[in-house]
């Protein structure tokens, strides 16, 4: 079979302008929140778990019991876990207040490492309340209810 230049030359240009039009096509049918996950397919890192967890115990506690301003990590499940991370990656979860504070924490990181910072804080006990802290919880989350109803006695 002869090699037609002209017909190569068309044949390539074809796929050179297409190219971007199937990409945008394919794109359009992947829902929103799945595209972050795509764009950037961020590396898993050699560290471990411990190692990661270490950039999250400043706030939530070198045992992930958290405190009053950051919520307690240690009794989750590996898959709620992973699912809030996640959520915090693709903009789908957390409170309209303080959401961009763990979505920088989480900006750039794989699922790999997700699992492995899971495993690590799912796997820490948590630290029993004395009776003391459990009540001042209690007051607390009173307190904040009557706050959104407005209504105090
Ligand atoms: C600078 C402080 C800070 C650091 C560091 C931090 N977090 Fe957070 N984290 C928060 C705050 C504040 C919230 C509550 C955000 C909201 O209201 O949505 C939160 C919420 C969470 C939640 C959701 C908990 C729930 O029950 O809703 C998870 C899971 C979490 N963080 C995991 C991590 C992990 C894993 C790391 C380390 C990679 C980390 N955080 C680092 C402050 C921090």
């Amino acid at each position: 079979m002869r090699l037609d230049t002209g017909k190569l030359l068309i044949g390539a240009l074809g796929v050179l302008f297409l190219a971007p039009v199937a990409y945008s096509v394919i794109m359009a049918f992947i829902p929103e929140n799945d595209k972050s996950l795509i764009t950037h397919s961020p590396q898993t890192s050699s560290m471990s778990g411990a190692e990661l967890y270490s950039k999250c115990a400043p706030c939530h506690g070198d045992n992930g019991d958290g405190t009053d301003a950051y919520p307690s990590l240690n009794t989750l499940t590996k898959e709620r876990l992973i699912e809030m991370l996640v959520g915090y990656q693709n903009g789908s979860y957390g409170t309209i207040n303080n959401k961009k504070i763990m979505q920088v924490q989480v900006q750039g990181m794989s699922r790999g490492d997700m699992e492995k910072l899971a495993d690590f804080v799912t796997n820490l006990k948590p630290r029993q309340k004395s009776a003391d802290e459990q009540k001042k919880k209690e007051q607390k989350k009173k307190e904040q209810q009557i706050d959104i109803t407005g209504i105090s006695s």
